[in-house]
């Protein structure tokens, strides 16, 4: 095979509730994941037996050992105990990085599809989970994308049926990154009195999440009215920590008419939901003035379905 690409889509967390402290140090966590059209682009070609290299277009990426796309790729090579394997990888980056939009994760769970197909290697679905796992928390929910209910770490996955055509508008502001061991630190720091503990207080809120006005709202085919305010613990740290988080979160409550707001994953990337793709397109449109005068990126977006195979 000479050259093979796939893309790899951010996510939005439409819910992220923070339930408690595990055993393994990491917070367990119950949320709504959702990918968009928002990607970067991995491309696998040949390269001489044993040689693995990664290139990418944003200068400020580190491309050696220590980038996911890079450990994903060892940790195939391992599984199979195939030293020999190689591939020039380049990677088209157009997820902005420390986003909260699983740029990272999601390389690492494209490369771990895309090197399953370059070396033929025909692994299940649950060997490409496991390794997932050990590449990061939200590695598993990128193997797939769509809309998923993710439990535990982030790696308990339970698929949502459909995906509603809704649009997005991503707000983000290219001199800010926040850092995700900080936002859970925060987060550990100032809220962990409230934290529950025990299975059957966890699986209490998960249920409470499955069977909730969020969920019905979303897996409602005409998406009648809007949906309940979006819950993300980690915003109500980070928020009043990072100012461009508050300011981003204004402008988008006034570019047109959004359904709802709020931040994605541990920031600083804020987003606004509208009914369609054209009224975000629209929304997008009149904002843009304001956000460029702010020093904000913006990208009109659409929510995407899972991908197969
Ligand atoms: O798994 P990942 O590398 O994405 O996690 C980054 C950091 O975020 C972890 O080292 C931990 O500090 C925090 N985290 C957490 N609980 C999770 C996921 C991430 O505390 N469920």
């Amino acid at each position: 095979m000479s050259s093979l690409s796939l893309s790899a889509p951010a996510k939005l967390n439409l819910h992220l509730e923070v339930l408690g402290l595990r055993r393994d140090g990491f917070h367990e966590l119950a949320m709504v994941m959702q990918t968009i059209d928002l990607a970067d682009e991995l491309i696998a070609a040949a390269a001489p037996p044993g040689q693995l290299s990664l290139s990418c277009s944003e200068a400020s990426l580190a491309v050696d050992g220590s980038n996911l796309v890079l450990k994903a790729a060892e940790l195939l090579r391992e599984e199979v105990s195939n030293p020999q394997l190689s591939a020039a990888l380049h990677l088209d980056k157009r997820i902005p990085i420390g986003a909260g939009l699983a740029g990272g994760s999601s390389d690492a769970a494209t490369a771990l599809l895309l090197l399953n197909r370059f070396w033929q290697l025909q692994l299940p679905e649950a060997v490409l989970l496991r390794l997932a796992i050990q590449l990061g928390s939200d590695v598993a929910f990128c193997l797939a994308g769509g809309s998923q209910l993710c439990f535990g770490r982030g790696e308990v996955l339970e698929p949502l049926a459909s995906t509603p055509p809704l649009g997005v508008l991503l707000l983000k502001d290219p001199l800010v990154s926040v850092s995700t061991p900080w936002a859970y630190g925060r987060c550990k720091a100032l809220r962990s009195a409230q934290y529950l503990e025990g299975e059957e207080a966890f699986e209490t809120r998960r249920q409470a999440l499955r069977s909730g006005a969020l969920l019905q709202w979303f897996c409602a085919a005409a998406q009648a009215g809007p949906p309940p305010v979006l819950r993300n613990d980690l915003q109500t740290v980070v928020a009043p920590e990072v100012e461009s988080v508050q300011l981003g979160l204004k402008l988008l409550e006034q570019a047109g008419s959004p359904l709802v707001v709020a931040m994605s994953g541990s920031g600083p990337s804020l987003f606004a939901l509208y009914a369609s793709p054209a009224e975000a397109a629209e929304a997008g449109a009149s904002l843009a003035p304001l956000s460029a005068e702010n020093g904000f990126d913006q990208w009109v977006c659409r929510f995407t379905p899972a991908r197969h195979g």
